[in-house]
């Protein structure tokens, strides 16, 4: 599935042929891409990735899964991580992905909800989320454990 091809930039679902342009994919806060993980990661039920490439160059990456509710027939779609390599921000990329990945949850994977979490300190990714509609509840509290790991 494409969304569309304008002026050279395509936003699209992470399939195996993008695998290998991803392999000089450099994105602030993004460990450095495996390519044998990336290509499990894409065969994992439920497990999706988004690309923005531009010129065949992938230049934004977007990735999430969907969490099924037991207790009625409803799903939602959780956003891992979005990032768009640093030279290309700026230039509504990031937007066109995560618009991308909103219809795609919405209408594909017919999710009734997307979520993500971020740092409230990060006022630049808050920004963001917020330019294109993202709300915080402010009685939202995000809860969560490690693993412990044996020393
Ligand atoms: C956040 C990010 C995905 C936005 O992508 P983008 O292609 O630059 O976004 P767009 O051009 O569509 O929109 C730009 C808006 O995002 C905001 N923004 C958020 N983080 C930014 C960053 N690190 N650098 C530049 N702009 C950023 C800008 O303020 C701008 O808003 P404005 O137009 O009102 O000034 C991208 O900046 C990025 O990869 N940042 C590093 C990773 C990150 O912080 N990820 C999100 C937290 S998980």
């Amino acid at each position: 599935m494409i969304d569309s091809v304008k002026n050279g930039l395509e936003i699209k679902v992470l399939d195996e042929q993008d695998i290998p342009l991803m392999k000089d994919l450099k994105i602030e806060g993004f460990r450095q891409f495996s390519l044998e993980y990336l290509k499990r990661f894409i065969k994992t039920q439920d497990t999706y990735g988004f690309i923005a490439k531009e010129n065949n160059i992938v230049v934004g990456l977007c990735y999430g899964h969907v969490f099924r509710r037991p207790d009625k027939d409803s799903c939602g779609f959780h956003l891992s991580s979005i990032g768009v390599a640093e030279q290309f921000q700026n230039r509504g990329i990031g937007s066109k992905l995560l618009d991308f990945v909103q219809n795609f949850a919405f209408e594909k994977l017919q999710c009734c909800k997307c979520f993500l979490s971020t740092l409230k300190s990060d006022a630049a990714a808050c920004h963001f989320y917020e330019k294109q509609g993202w709300t915080s509840d402010s009685d939202d509290v995000l809860y969560y454990i490690n693993r412990k790991t044996s020393t």
